[in-house]
């Protein structure tokens, strides 16, 4: 129908931006039992004792939350030696990541991000009417000359998931140390350190020593990939200067009263958190050898997740895959939107589910 009455319109450039997809979590009708390894859950699923700490907290949910998250903001500086004044709650990191670009960015301004990165960023700069500026990836994998090369004097934030979503690479601790050091002080660099406490790797660090030292350096972390996805609890961990401008903007009550006690208690759950790596560690390098010797090229990941590409004819496609493993129950996530129309992520599952797709793939590169 067209059109004639006047109607509120969005600003300039919001109706440009592409809606996140997020994965699937259903599979077609008739399909009884589903594997759901599309969003890099926990395949341990929550800490026991975050269950419980849920569940008392339901015969409280009258009462607003703490507005500063005090309690969560500690126990998160405990057990990574911080200063809990250093660190801002969130519902989810992408809250904080969104945050952050409307507090630094205007229009007119740049954001630079790497061609594969995780696609919020994305849409969090064109939210706040920048400009989204992609470069190039090597080997899909970031690359600190590219990102360098891309900066200009409208440069305000540089953004660097590591390890990156969906690529599972990461960047060595010494580049992101080289990369910061070559970046003018007024360009804020973000350390998304979503699956950091994954990686298996002596050359890695999340970030936290640099953002404690630098004035223009903040790490965010999520409680989402430890089996709290949907308790909605990311942190940020930056100078006071950051922490207090973007203190100004946060809703009063961002981080619910569930997510606070739920969050709380998986931190503290030490020994959950543990199994959860051991498992992934062990899972991530069968996969990676299973995968490999099916033929399909895996792209070297470090977080809790692979990136598998599929051959180049129709038959054996990434599409075709996925159609043949969500038949089965197997729900990996599409990555078109990506850049990578060829592939499929799939996420650590259980051991029924990592040995469920490999059989299933088995058949599937045969028939
Ligand atoms: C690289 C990266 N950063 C941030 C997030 C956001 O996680 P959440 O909002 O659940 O904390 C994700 C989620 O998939 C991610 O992959």
């Amino acid at each position: 129908m067209k059109q004639d009455q006047p109607r509120p319109t969005p600003r300039a450039g919001i109706m440009d931006i592409e809606a996140y997809v997020p994965g699937k979590s259903t599979a077609p009708a008739g399909v009884t039992k589903v594997y759901k390894l599309s969003s890099n859950e926990n395949p341990l699923g929550p800490s026991p004792k975050a269950i419980e700490a849920a569940r008392e907290v339901a015969a409280k949910l009258d009462v607003y939350p703490d507005g500063t998250a005090r309690r969560l903001r500690e126990a998160i500086a405990e057990t990574h030696g911080l200063n809990p004044a250093n660190i801002i709650c969130s519902n989810g990191s992408d809250e904080i990541l969104g945050l952050l670009a409307q507090t630094y960015l205007a229009p007119g301004d740049e954001a630079v991000f790497t061609e594969h990165a995780f696609m919020v960023y994305k849409i969090y700069i064109q939210a706040a009417g920048a400009k989204p500026v992609a470069v190039k990836e090597t080997d899909e994998r970031a690359d600190v000359d590219a990102i360098l090369a891309a900066v200009t004097p409208a440069t305000r934030i540089v953004f660097l998931a590591n390890p990156n979503n969906p690529t599972g690479t990461y960047v060595p601790f010494q580049e992101v140390r080289r990369l910061h050091a070559a970046l003018p002080k007024n360009v804020l660099l973000v350390l998304d350190a979503a699956y950091a406490e994954y990686v298996r790797r002596n050359d890695y660090e999340a970030g936290i020593e640099l953002a404690g030292s630098s004035e223009n350096v903040v790490m965010t972390r999520t409680f989402s990939k430890l089996g709290l996805g949907g308790a909605r609890i990311g942190w940020m961990y930056g100078s006071a200067h950051i922490v207090d401008a973007i203190n100004r903007i946060r809703g009063p009550f961002n981080v619910n009263a569930t997510a606070i006690e739920a969050g709380i208690a998986a931190i503290r759950d030490r020994a959950h958190i543990e199994r959860s790596a051991a498992h992934n560690e062990k899972w991530l390098a069968w996969l990676g050898a299973e995968l490999t010797g099916l033929g399909l090229r895996v792209t070297p990941s470090v977080g809790n997740f692979v990136l598998i590409h599929f051959p180049d004819d129709n038959r054996r496609s990434a599409a075709a895959a996925d159609d043949y493993l969500s038949a089965r129950g197997y729900i990996l996530r599409r990555v078109t939107g990506y850049g990578f129309p060829n592939a499929l992520r799939m996420s650590v599952g259980t051991e029924e589910a990592n040995r469920g797709v490999i059989d299933a793939l088995k058949t599937f590169l045969k028939s």
